[in-house]
């Protein structure tokens, strides 16, 4: 069984800060990007590693990750998808491949375990948590038009991991579409998708408070 890892890092972070790349801000001395691939690659579980990074850090990203054997730099796309589908074209035939944010430096070992675990016996793992808070779809004036039931509802995270084959098909179905997940994708092409259990402590870096919060998680583990 080969499965290999694809790791997103070719956003543009701007709900971050333009001036800065969020994947390089560090939490308790260590990046963001090298927090996330440390775990992965402690898990040893992965035959090989790509990395999907933009043209202006591609050279600091290699060179970040040079030292990481079975591993290879490429070019993402304009949007998370199109990094997702350059990344799968660069795969060499794996039976499952996990994709996963460079954004999300505490991922645990056992998350990603377990979600491999599950994809070999499904198909599919996405990791996800019950959503704690109420959600309300709402319009252009501020006024609520859905009231959806928090029962039920879930926050996707990553790593999400899917059989090779039938994720490489349904990301060139469905190309050229502004999908923010992959699962989304894989459900849309007919398959299943089961989730596997997620943490709230697995956050995604998105706003400059998310650090603050990485580093208190993080204190707290120790
Ligand atoms: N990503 C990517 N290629 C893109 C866009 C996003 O590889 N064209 C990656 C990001 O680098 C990140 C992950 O996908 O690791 C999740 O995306 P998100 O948190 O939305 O990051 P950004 O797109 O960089 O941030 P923003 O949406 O605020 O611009
Ligand atoms: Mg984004």
């Amino acid at each position: 069984m080969k499965a290999s890892l694809i790791i997103t890092a070719a956003g543009s972070g701007s709900r971050y800060d333009r001036n800065l790349n969020k994947l390089l801000e560090k939490i308790s001395g260590i990046s963001v990007i090298e927090r996330a691939l440390n775990v992965y690659t402690e898990t040893a579980l992965f035959d090989e590693i790509i990395i999907c990074t933009s043209s202006n850090f591609l050279e600091e990203i290699k060179s970040l990750t040079s030292h990481i054997s079975h591993s290879k730099v490429i070019l993402g796309g304009e949007t998370r998808q199109q990094s997702v589908l350059n990344g799968l074209k660069e795969c060499s035939s794996p039976d499952f491949v996990a994709i996963a944010d460079a954004a999300r430096p505490l991922t645990t070992k056992e998350m990603i375990i377990k979600a491999l675990n599950l994809a070999k016996e499904k198909g599919s793992a996405i990791c996800a948590v019950p959503a704690k808070d109420t959600i309300r779809r709402v319009d252009k004036n501020g006024r609520i038009t859905d009231n959806i039931n928090r029962e039920g509802l879930y926050n996707i995270q990553t790593p999400q991991i899917f059989k090779y084959k039938d994720i490489l098909e349904a990301h060139i179905k469905f190309q050229g579409e502004n999908a923010t997940d992959d699962s989304y994708l894989f459900q849309k092409s007919g398959h299943d998708v089961f989730i596997s259990e997620g943490s709230y402590q697995n956050i995604k870096i998105t706003t400059k408070e998310d650090i603050l919060f990485a580093e208190i998680l993080l204190n707290d583990k120790k």
